[in-house]
């Protein structure tokens, strides 16, 4: 039995469920990424190999020949096509709470932020899993989230480049609205499936994945002027080649560009006219997306037009949601989480 005082403790988390990566960062320090996957064994052989009737992350994707992945997000929303996504959801959270090693006894108070149309559209289901394994908890939108973090909650416009979406958030001073959120479904992935495709149309003896497209991007990703050559040793026939891909990397880094000049720009006019030109200098890119070079020159100079425009990426695109949603949950008093975002428990 838990004494007086350890009831009395409370364990606060800030978790970002992302559609590639789920963050975690408590009161106590802890701070870990997992890949946001779960793996079950195919049948009874995996069983025995793995010892266990799941695993998570990394771990899931290595042990891919014998065990079924699951993605719990696709699209921006939790999937709830079968139980099993249901289940892996439950599993891939529980998960990254235990990497944060709450003590027995103690209260868990997390505040779990996901892609805008997941916290808009299933942030039910979100809570019920939730609701389970914290005491109490919150779901909101994680490109709110972000603003938080960096105190820019008035006046600015984040973008959150994600693997499953781009999350677009103009920040007013109030909690966003469905109407001050968009959620794009070109983002990193679709990337990476149009750079494998526009390889193997240039070079239709190469193999490439859109796994192998993505470590490419990240590492030569690019959008507007190129820098540098982009060659690759890749593989045709079996055998390591170098390949010249740089218009092939710059054609699928930029497929995500109008999107975002065009919903941005909607936003703008969403702001007062006065204040409009503040929100022009308070453009925040956030995301794993955001490190492609050129993004912040190439949307400033699209919106030249709308006055001196500053675009800053967050320095932790990584934890920037996760590390805001802590921020949260430390500084705001429980009472007042309910007028923030959905909670549960108590
Ligand atoms: N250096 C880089 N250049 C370009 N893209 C990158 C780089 N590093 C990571 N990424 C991309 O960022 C994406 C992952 O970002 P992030 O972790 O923010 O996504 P997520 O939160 O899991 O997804 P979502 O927000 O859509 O649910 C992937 O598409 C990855 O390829
Ligand atoms: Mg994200």
């Amino acid at each position: 039995m838990a004494s007086t005082a350890d009831q009395n403790r409370t364990l606060f988390l800030g978790i970002d469920l992302g559609t590639s990566r789920t963050t975690v960062m408590s009161s106590r320090g802890a701070k870990e990424v997992v890949r946001s996957v779960v793996g079950y064994p195919k049948d009874i052989i995996g069983v025995k190999l793995l010892d266990r009737t799941s695993i998570v992350g990394d771990e899931a994707l290595d042990k891919r020949s014998y065990v079924n992945l699951h993605f719990p997000l696709e699209d921006g929303v939790l999937k709830e096509s079968s139980e099993k996504d249901t289940q892996a959801a439950r599993e891939l959270i529980q998960h990254v709470i235990s990497l944060a090693h709450p003590q027995p006894g103690e209260r868990v108070c997390g505040i779990v932020g996901v892609p805008a149309r997941a916290s808009i559209s299933n942030k039910n289901q979100l809570l019920r899993i939730t609701d389970d394994l914290m005491n109490f908890s919150m779901v909101v939108s994680e490109p709110f989230m972000v603003a938080y973090g960096l105190n820019k909650l008035t006046n600015a416009i984040i973008i959150d480049i994600g693997a499953g979406t781009i999350d677009i958030c103009a920040m007013k001073g109030t909690i966003p609205g469905a109407d001050e959120q968009v959620t794009l479904m070109k983002a990193g992935n679709h990337i990476d499936s149009f750079l494998a495709n526009a390889v193997t149309e240039s070079y239709p003896d190469v193999q490439i994945t859109p796994l192998l497209a993505q470590k490419i991007k990240d590492q030569y990703g690019f959008v507007g002027h190129p820098h540098q050559d982009v060659i690759v040793n890749l593989r045709s026939g079996g055998k390591p080649q170098p390949h010249e891909i740089t218009k092939e990397v710059k054609a699928a880094c930029e497929t995500i560009i109008s999107d975002i000049i065009e919903n941005v720009e909607q936003l703008i006019t969403s702001f007062d006219p006065e204040d409009q030109e503040e929100a022009v200098s308070n453009i925040i890119l956030a995301g794993g997306g955001s490190r492609l070079t050129g993004l912040d020159e190439i949307i400033t100079s699209s919106l030249k037009d709308y006055g001196p425009v500053n675009v800053v990426r967050v320095s932790d695109p990584i934890f920037s949601g996760c590390a805001g949603a802590l921020k949260m949950a430390t500084e705001l008093p429980e009472d007042y989480w309910n007028q923030v975002g959905d909670v549960i428990g108590s």
